[in-house]
């Protein structure tokens, strides 16, 4: 019989990897996608723990997705409801326990156990929380059949963070690093290609530290890139999100070398501070990450960076912020994401003296987004009259046109042909929009049939 699922996904991209997996792993058990949780037997809220506001938005969610339930048992049937991801990893019995009516609650290493758990809610009714850290890997488990990706597609190569960041979540939520063996990620970016992906970004919570297990030896980022860069039908390689200390010289070589490795990198570095970036616990200073962006910038003289921050961590003072804006406007990025730090439970700085105060937080982060995006405006204006590679993924929200993304990751509109989805071709830019660029059609460069 068929049934539908919904999922909606919070978070980052791998939670966004993992949500179409859930898909896939429940597909066999005849749930085809639903457009919408009214018309679903199945939600999925798969969820993120990064800061309070992500996760207080699962309770409201919740409780918006209760009255359905019950208008549902009310006409004979049942809605199962699941929460996956990082609140309940983080929060797994909480959840039970403000919302009874949840029926299923998994970690994000047990979703290849999803189709047992729906199994066992469906007969006995009552509540099942998988947590577990699993021994078997969740990447092992994966069904035959997946679902197509699309032209632009991402592949975990490595999941868990060692790193412990004083503020962050991820540690306890992700569980330890682990990554994949290098012959199973050149298998699923096989089958990703053959399905019609033209670009992969290799994910992790830390994916500069992969580490994969290989026949002559454990395999290096750089040494995966390069053996992917060979694979037929994939033009461009991306990754993320890396850490600066994991920037090593075969990374390096790797952008110096690889021309579908592209020339945009997520380089978090949270501060500019020394004295920040310690009670981090980031385990480098601020010039370390200046060396680490002029290496990459002499491997690869037309890279862009993008980074992550916060304000406001535990005693930032005027001038440890004086010195974020510094390096902000010396390194110059073509687009950024900032945040007030937000206490997580349970880790080390939401018990650290000196919390600074929510006006104080406000007040810079409005400082430093107003310099982010105007770096990121200038930098896209910069790119009017340029001539840029753009991979076209679908048709653009007016008749006749096409969205890609540049190099630099940038979306771009042109007029084109629905024949050149998938295809690489230079666009003239024309016009830099808040978001993205558009433009029109120089040339293709590879046209890439099916
Ligand atoms: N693994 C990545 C990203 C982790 S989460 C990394 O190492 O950078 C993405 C971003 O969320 C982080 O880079 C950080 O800027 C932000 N973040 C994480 N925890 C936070 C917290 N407690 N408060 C505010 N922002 C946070
Ligand atoms: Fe969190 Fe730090 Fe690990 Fe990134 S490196 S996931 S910020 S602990
Ligand atoms: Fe959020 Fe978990 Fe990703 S906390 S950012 S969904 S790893």
């Amino acid at each position: 019989m068929a049934k539908k699922l919904y999922i909606k996904t919070y978070g980052c991209q791998m939670n966004a990897y993992d949500s179409a997996r859930m898909a896939d792993v429940l597909a066999p058990l005849g749930y085809a996608p639903a457009a919408a949780a009214e018309e679903a037997d199945m939600v999925i809220l798969n969820t993120c723990h990064i800061r309070e506001k992500a996760a207080e938005k699962v309770f409201s969610e919740l409780g918006r997705l209760r009255p359905l339930k019950t208008r549902k048992a009310a006409a004979g049937g049942r809605l199962i409801l699941a929460v996956a991801g990082c609140v309940a990893q983080a929060e797994g019995a909480e959840i039970l326990a403000r919302a009874p009516y949840v029926d299923i609650v998994l970690g994000p290493q047990t979703y290849h156990r999803l189709g047992e758990m729906v199994a066992q809610a469906a007969r006995a009714g009552g509540h099942v929380l998988d947590t577990d850290f699993p021994a078997e890997a969740k990447f092992d488990f994966l069904p035959e059949h997946a679902a197509p990706q699309g032209v632009s597609a991402f592949l975990p190569v490595q999941e868990g963070c060692d790193k412990f960041c004083t503020f962050c979540v991820v540690p306890y939520t992700r569980g330890a690093e682990l990554s994949r063996p290098a012959a199973a990620i050149l298998a699923e970016a096989r089958r990703l290609a053959t399905q019609g992906a033209r670009e992969i970004t290799l994910l992790g919570q830390n994916v500069n530290a992969y580490r994969g297990a290989a026949e002559d030896g454990a395999w290096r980022l750089g040494r995966l890139i390069r053996a992917l860069a060979g694979m037929e039908g994939l033009r461009r390689i991306r990754y993320t999100t890396s850490h600066p200390l994991d920037v090593d010289d075969e990374l390096m070589a790797a952008h110096r070398d690889v021309p579908q490795l592209m020339p945009f990198l997520h380089l978090p570095v949270q501060s500019g501070a020394d004295r920040v970036l310690a009670a981090m616990n980031r385990r480098h200073g601020a010039d370390d990450y200046r060396r680490v962006i002029d290496r990459l910038r002499r491997a690869r003289p037309d890279i862009t960076f993008s980074s992550d921050f916060i304000v406001g961590f535990p005693g930032e003072s005027d001038e440890d912020f004086a010195r974020t804006l510094a390096l902000v406007r010396e390194i110059g990025f073509a687009r950024a994401f900032s945040f007030k730090y937000s206490a997580r439970p349970g880790t080390p700085a939401a018990l650290m003296p000196d919390q600074v105060p929510d006006a104080v937080k406000a007040a810079r982060l409005a400082e430093l987004q107003a310099l982010l995006a105007g770096q990121q405006h200038a930098f896209n204006a910069a790119c009017i009259g340029r001539t840029l590679e753009v991979l076209f993924e679908k048709r653009g929200r007016h008749a006749g046109q096409l969205v890609g993304r540049s190099p630099y990751l940038q979306a771009v509109h042109a007029p084109a042909p629905d024949r050149l989805i998938g295809a690489l071709a230079t666009v003239r830019i024309t016009e830099a929009l808040a978001n993205s660029l558009a433009g029109e059609l120089a040339g293709c460069v590879a046209e890439m049939t099916a």
